[in-house]
């Protein structure tokens, strides 16, 4: 597809100068490594170990190799031209038994990696917690046991005492609903527990952990900007039925106002609780307190909307939207519609897109692949921050899911949600299209003239170190 310079230009200048432009990644899903200089098992290593439970059997033991590759896939992303990078730590890294001892060879990797995209002009943006928790603390409950919650704050202070004055920012939780629904409710993820009452009960810790640790960190005299990334999207009906109307309520209670209230009020909403009526977690004194500490900015991933049929009424066909190679719907109007609602009913603090991606099945071709799925998607979905930046919400930045094809959960190596395609049997990196089109939109975007350089202290002065 050729690139259509007058088109980029124009949707880039929709966005600020200052506008933050990144790629995301998480510590087990490109890595690798999994058992050298120390690292422990996390519950994911143990969970790839089960049968049955990866469609392709993978494991992230190997993975994209970039612990081996970091250099390369460093001037890789300086390549894209991409001003910001969004990495997870790896807990069981750095801290194997996850409480005692720390672990010097995984805060090496961390710090060559925090020093490495700064000198390449990259800010790094730290997630503490992108789902995998060292398999020593699981065996003494995990999220379920509120004994986690400390070991969690021990490990964010240290993590940040060594590596945060190098970052742009510092999430504590990537999705919390998939680590609680996913991984303690459903079971289709680690730790692979099926239980309602355990999945919110192990809800509730994990947003007190959030609480926990942001109110250590800043006790620690951290200064960086500090906040939560949560998975939302709207919950739409496929009728107007008081069935479908009344799913779509209690799934949105669910996914968007089970974190959102908390965070944002102080509490839990009280339909849901009512609905969960023994499956409610215990809550103690204070914790409610402790959870909705200010938030220094809210990232939010988005992928597609859930729509509710309780009756199964069957889809036009002249309504259907292009589904990716994961069966999600392309449904960019539903990314402003959650930013302009979230907006609408919390007093939000800034917000970032912190993921938005689509996997397609796509190889190369000569040399080439020609994603043109993938570029149609984020130009979409770009436009639908935009519009959302239009009606008066305060997005500041936007991450593409992801850098590289890489380890997606269940789906192991079969779903491909990189901008750079890699060839796992030779570790070979090769930019899609889908890459060369943003970094040239982000050129189109260099070019821009900035429409509102508002942007907060802590980012400009970072920048200007950088
Ligand atoms: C999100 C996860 C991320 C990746 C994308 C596709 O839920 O945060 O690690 O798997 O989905």
């Amino acid at each position: 597809m050729p690139f259509d310079a007058h088109a980029a230009q124009t949707l880039a200048r929709r966005f600020p100068a200052d506008f933050v432009w990144g790629v995301a990644t998480s510590a087990y899903q490109i890595e690798g490594a999994a058992h050298e200089d120390g690292r422990a098992d996390s519950i994911w290593d143990e969970f790839c170990r089960r049968p049955g439970v990866i469609r392709d059997g993978g494991s992230g033991d190997r993975a994209c190799d970039h612990y081996h590759r970091l250099e390369s896939d460093l001037d890789l992303i300086a390549s894209l031209g991409v001003r910001a990078y969004r990495f997870s730590v790896s807990w069981p890294r750095v801290q194997p038994r996850g409480a005692g001892a720390w672990n010097e060879a995984g805060f090496e990797f961390y710090r060559r990696l925090v020093e490495g995209l700064r000198r390449r002009g990259i800010e790094p943006h730290l997630t503490l917690y992108h789902w995998d928790l060292p398999l020593a603390l699981q065996l003494r409950g995990g999220w379920t046991s509120r004994g986690t919650v400390q070991a969690f704050v021990d490990y964010a202070v240290e993590v940040v005492r060594r590596l945060g004055a190098g970052v742009a920012s510092i999430a504590t939780h990537n999705e919390p609903w998939v680590v609680a629904t996913l991984g303690h409710e459903v079971g289709s993820f680690a730790p692979g527990i099926k239980s309602r009452r355990l999945a919110m009960q192990a809800s509730h810790h994990l947003l007190l952990s959030h609480g926990a640790a942001t109110r250590a960190l800043r006790d620690a005299g951290c200064e960086r900007p500090i906040g939560i990334v949560l998975n939302q999207a709207p919950i739409h009906t496929a009728s107007d039925s008081a069935a479908d109307r009344a799913k779509a309520r209690l799934e949105d209670g669910l996914l968007v106002r089970w974190y959102m209230d908390p965070l944002l009020l102080g509490r839990y909403p009280a339909d849901v609780l009512e609905h969960l009526g023994p499956d409610a977690p215990a809550v103690e004194d204070g914790d409610m307190a402790l959870i909705s500490q200010r938030l220094d900015f809210l990232g939010l991933n988005y992928y597609t909307r859930t729509v509710v049929n309780v009756g199964g009424i069957p889809v036009d066909e002249r309504e259907r939207r292009p589904l990716t190679d994961m069966g999600w719907e392309v449904y960019p109007e539903g990314l402003t519609e959650i930013l302009v609602r979230l907006r609408a009913d919390y007093r939000v603090p800034p917000l970032y897109v912190m993921e938005n991606g689509a996997a397609y099945g796509d190889e190369p071709v000569d040399g080439r692949v020609a994603d043109v799925d993938r570029i149609a998607y984020l130009r979409s979905h770009i436009a639908a921050v935009a519009n959302a930046r239009d009606a008066g919400v305060d997005v500041r930045g936007y991450f593409v899911w992801s850098l590289l094809d890489n380890f997606e959960w269940a789906d192991g190596y079969s779903k491909r949600f990189g901008i750079v395609h890699v060839d796992y049997s030779t570790e070979r990196r090769t930019v899609k299209d889908s890459g060369l089109w943003y970094r040239d939109f982000l050129r189109a975007s260099d070019c821009a003239e900035s429409v509102d350089p508002e942007r907060p202290a802590e980012f400009r002065d970072l920048q200007a170190r950088i």
